[in-house]
């Protein structure tokens, strides 16, 4: 984001506004993942493969014991997603799309050529479950979000996040209707999130942060009940 929080302008077009060193960090990131997650909005104007460039990358990947490539993982409540998008052009890594029966259905029949769909009845996907689907189908434990706002936020309400990788650029883009690093919405969040920094570094003119994000002691105990009842 640009030191005034922003992650793109207003017309959520795809800037390049930060650094060689932190698309590499980028990259570095995904490569943790046994997936990379994707909200549309991002897929769509980004229009981004999603794939790990570095060969170094897939052979640590594999000496993990993970495919050289993570799962694709698109978000969409609406489900109307452009076939064409280059995405779907590549074949190195599986994608799922975790979308609702909105699809249409002529998109539906387009996409399952090329990935496997979770549709689900109610109006918008409940990312919990989609958590759960990709932990018992693809063994998932490490998903790496990259965005974008509208997704960040959703996961953040929901108390999703684990970790927040932040790269401040230094720029200042300015625009009251230019989306945060949690996107345009006006209202606070459901409570407010409290991070613990656990490294910064300083590369040029670029700062690079990770912060762990601190679970209610409530929400913590839910999720070790979670854990022991798998
Ligand atoms: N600077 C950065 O690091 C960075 C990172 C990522 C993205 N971006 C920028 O952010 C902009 C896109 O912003 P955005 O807020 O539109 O992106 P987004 O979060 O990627 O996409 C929003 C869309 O994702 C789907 N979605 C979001 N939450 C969902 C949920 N809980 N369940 C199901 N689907 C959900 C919906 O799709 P449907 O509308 O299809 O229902 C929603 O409209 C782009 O300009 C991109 O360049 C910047």
């Amino acid at each position: 984001m640009t030191a005034d929080g922003k992650v793109t302008t207003k017309n959520y077009s795809a800037v390049d506004f930060t650094s060689r060193e932190d698309k590499a960090h980028l990259i570095r990131q995904r490569a943790l993942g046994d997936a990379v997650l994707v909200g549309h909005g991002t897929i769509e104007n980004d229009n981004v493969r999603l794939g790990i460039p570095r060969e170094d990358l897939r052979q640590e990947r594999m000496a993990r014991g993970q495919p050289p490539y993570p799962i694709r993982v698109i978000v969409s409540n609406k489900g109307r997603i452009n076939p064409k998008l280059n995405i779907f052009e590549t074949d190195f890594g599986p994608i799922t799309i975790f979308s609702t029966t909105r699809m249409p259905r002529h998109t539906r029949q387009q996409l399952r050529k090329k990935a496997t769909l979770y549709l689900s009845q109610a109006r918008r996907v409940d990312l919990r479950w989609m958590l759960q689907e990709l932990r018992y189908d693809f063994k998932v434990k490490h998903v790496a979000c990259e965005g974008g706002p509208a997704l960040f936020r959703s996961l953040l309400e929901q108390g999703l996040v684990d970790q927040l990788n932040l790269t401040v650029a230094p720029f200042l883009f300015g625009g009251k209707n230019a989306p945060t690093l949690i996107g345009t919405g006006m209202d606070f969040l459901p409570r407010s999130v409290r991070c613990s920094l656990q490294d910064m570094k300083v590369v040029g003119d670029e700062c690079f942060l990770t912060y762990r994000i601190r679970h209610s002691s409530s929400r913590a105990k839910s999720r070790m009940l979670a854990q022991s009842l798998r």
